[in-house]
Protein backbone atom coordinates (compact mmCIF):
# COMPACT_ATOMS: atom_id res chain seq x y z
CA UNK A 1 0.00 0.00 0.00
CA UNK A 2 1.37 3.63 -0.98
CA UNK A 3 -0.45 7.14 0.70
CA UNK A 4 -0.17 10.46 -0.38
CA UNK A 5 -0.06 12.79 2.59
CA UNK A 6 -0.88 16.37 1.51
CA UNK A 7 -0.78 19.37 3.72
CA UNK A 8 -1.82 23.03 2.67
CA UNK A 9 -0.48 26.32 3.45
CA UNK A 10 1.14 27.91 6.42
CA UNK A 11 1.46 24.23 8.28
CA UNK A 12 4.72 24.28 7.53
CA UNK A 13 4.51 26.53 10.50
CA UNK A 14 3.18 24.62 13.51
CA UNK A 15 4.61 24.96 16.22
CA UNK A 16 4.90 28.86 15.67
CA UNK A 17 1.22 29.27 14.13
CA UNK A 18 -1.16 29.65 16.76
CA UNK A 19 0.20 26.79 19.52
CA UNK A 20 -3.10 26.99 21.61
CA UNK A 21 -5.26 26.03 18.78
CA UNK A 22 -2.66 24.06 16.45
CA UNK A 23 -0.03 22.30 19.18
CA UNK A 24 3.08 23.04 19.99
CA UNK A 25 4.71 20.06 17.96
CA UNK A 26 6.51 21.39 14.51
CA UNK A 27 5.85 20.37 11.21
CA UNK A 28 8.59 18.50 11.15
CA UNK A 29 7.41 16.12 14.02
CA UNK A 30 4.45 15.69 12.52
CA UNK A 31 6.33 14.02 9.28
CA UNK A 32 8.41 12.32 11.56
CA UNK A 33 5.20 10.52 13.43
CA UNK A 34 3.11 9.68 10.11
CA UNK A 35 6.44 8.53 8.25
CA UNK A 36 7.09 6.06 11.62
CA UNK A 37 3.54 4.78 11.62
CA UNK A 38 3.85 3.71 7.85
CA UNK A 39 7.02 2.46 8.29
CA UNK A 40 6.00 0.39 11.73
CA UNK A 41 2.91 -1.23 9.40
CA UNK A 42 4.82 -1.18 5.94
CA UNK A 43 2.98 1.12 4.07
CA UNK A 44 4.78 3.52 1.65
CA UNK A 45 4.44 7.36 2.08
CA UNK A 46 5.00 10.45 0.37
CA UNK A 47 4.75 13.39 2.71
CA UNK A 48 3.74 16.93 0.86
CA UNK A 49 3.66 20.24 2.01
CA UNK A 50 2.67 23.24 -0.42
CA UNK A 51 0.74 27.39 0.35
CA UNK A 52 0.11 26.89 -3.50
CA UNK A 53 -3.50 25.23 -4.26
CA UNK A 54 -2.29 24.17 -8.00
CA UNK A 55 0.46 22.70 -6.33
CA UNK A 56 -1.96 20.71 -4.47
CA UNK A 57 -4.01 20.10 -7.36
CA UNK A 58 -1.27 18.90 -9.94
CA UNK A 59 -0.01 16.80 -6.85
CA UNK A 60 -3.54 15.10 -7.13
CA UNK A 61 -3.61 14.39 -10.52
CA UNK A 62 -0.07 13.04 -10.16
CA UNK A 63 -0.91 10.41 -7.65
CA UNK A 64 -3.36 8.79 -9.99
CA UNK A 65 -2.44 5.25 -10.72
CA UNK A 66 0.20 5.82 -8.28
CA UNK A 67 -1.19 5.76 -4.51
CA UNK A 68 -3.89 3.71 -2.92
CA UNK A 69 -5.14 6.59 -0.42
CA UNK A 70 -4.71 10.50 -0.11
CA UNK A 71 -4.77 11.67 3.55
CA UNK A 72 -5.36 15.49 3.03
CA UNK A 73 -5.36 18.45 5.21
CA UNK A 74 -6.59 21.28 3.06
CA UNK A 75 -5.64 24.01 5.58
CA UNK A 76 -7.45 26.80 4.42
CA UNK A 77 -8.27 25.67 1.19
CA UNK A 78 -10.99 23.15 2.75
CA UNK A 79 -13.03 26.16 3.07
CA UNK A 80 -13.13 27.51 -0.65
CA UNK A 81 -11.44 25.00 -2.82
CA UNK A 82 -13.67 23.49 -5.58
CA UNK A 83 -10.76 23.11 -7.62
CA UNK A 84 -9.17 20.19 -4.78
CA UNK A 85 -12.56 18.83 -4.00
CA UNK A 86 -12.71 17.95 -8.17
CA UNK A 87 -9.11 17.25 -8.42
CA UNK A 88 -10.15 14.48 -5.48
CA UNK A 89 -13.56 13.40 -7.38
CA UNK A 90 -11.62 13.38 -10.51
CA UNK A 91 -8.45 10.76 -9.80
CA UNK A 92 -11.11 8.86 -7.67
CA UNK A 93 -8.28 7.95 -4.97
CA UNK A 94 -10.37 7.09 -1.41
CA UNK A 95 -9.09 10.39 0.48
CA UNK A 96 -9.48 10.72 4.52
CA UNK A 97 -9.63 14.44 5.45
CA UNK A 98 -7.69 15.25 8.28
CA UNK A 99 -7.62 18.56 10.49
CA UNK A 100 -5.55 19.56 14.11
CA UNK A 101 -8.06 21.45 15.17
CA UNK A 102 -12.13 20.70 15.79
CA UNK A 103 -13.39 22.74 12.56
CA UNK A 104 -16.93 22.13 13.83
CA UNK A 105 -16.27 24.10 17.19
CA UNK A 106 -14.53 27.16 15.67
CA UNK A 107 -15.72 30.14 13.08
CA UNK A 108 -19.06 28.96 10.69
CA UNK A 109 -16.84 30.08 7.68
CA UNK A 110 -14.62 26.60 8.64
CA UNK A 111 -17.68 24.99 8.96
CA UNK A 112 -18.24 24.35 5.24
CA UNK A 113 -15.29 21.49 3.51
CA UNK A 114 -15.31 21.56 0.24
CA UNK A 115 -12.91 18.56 -0.20
CA UNK A 116 -15.19 16.51 2.48
CA UNK A 117 -17.91 16.17 0.05
CA UNK A 118 -15.38 13.41 -1.38
CA UNK A 119 -13.86 12.39 1.44
CA UNK A 120 -14.66 9.01 3.05
CA UNK A 121 -13.93 9.92 6.18
CA UNK A 122 -13.18 13.54 8.40
CA UNK A 123 -11.25 12.98 11.45
CA UNK A 124 -10.64 16.93 13.46
CA UNK A 125 -9.75 17.80 16.60
CA UNK A 126 -7.38 15.01 17.50
CA UNK A 127 -4.37 17.25 16.38
CA UNK A 128 -1.21 15.11 14.70
CA UNK A 129 -2.88 11.74 15.90
CA UNK A 130 -5.53 12.47 13.33
CA UNK A 131 -3.07 12.08 10.42
CA UNK A 132 -2.00 8.39 12.34
CA UNK A 133 -6.09 7.55 12.56
CA UNK A 134 -6.12 8.20 8.91
CA UNK A 135 -3.34 6.07 8.29
CA UNK A 136 -4.70 3.38 10.52
CA UNK A 137 -8.01 3.80 8.51
CA UNK A 138 -6.25 2.90 5.24
CA UNK A 139 -4.11 -0.05 7.18
CA UNK A 140 -7.44 -1.36 8.53
CA UNK A 141 -9.24 -1.56 4.96
CA UNK A 142 -10.71 2.09 4.59
CA UNK A 143 -14.01 0.58 5.42
CA UNK A 144 -15.66 3.38 7.11
C1 LIG B 1 -6.88 23.35 9.68
C2 LIG B 1 -8.16 24.14 9.94
C3 LIG B 1 -8.37 25.21 8.87
O1 LIG B 1 -9.57 25.93 9.14
C4 LIG B 1 -7.23 26.19 8.88
O2 LIG B 1 -7.38 27.13 7.83
C5 LIG B 1 -5.90 25.51 8.81
C6 LIG B 1 -5.67 24.26 9.54
C7 LIG B 1 -6.58 22.36 10.81
O3 LIG B 1 -5.72 21.50 10.60
O4 LIG B 1 -7.16 22.45 11.89
O5 LIG B 1 -4.97 26.04 8.21
O6 LIG B 1 -7.05 22.60 8.48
Amino acid sequence: MKLLVLNGPNLNLLGIREPDIYGKESYAALVRAVKEECRRRAIGVKILQSNSEAALVTAIQKAYGKYDGIIINPAAYTHTSVALLDAVKAVGIPTVEVHLSDVSKREDFRKISYVGLAAKKTIAGKGIAGYLEAVAFFAEGAKA
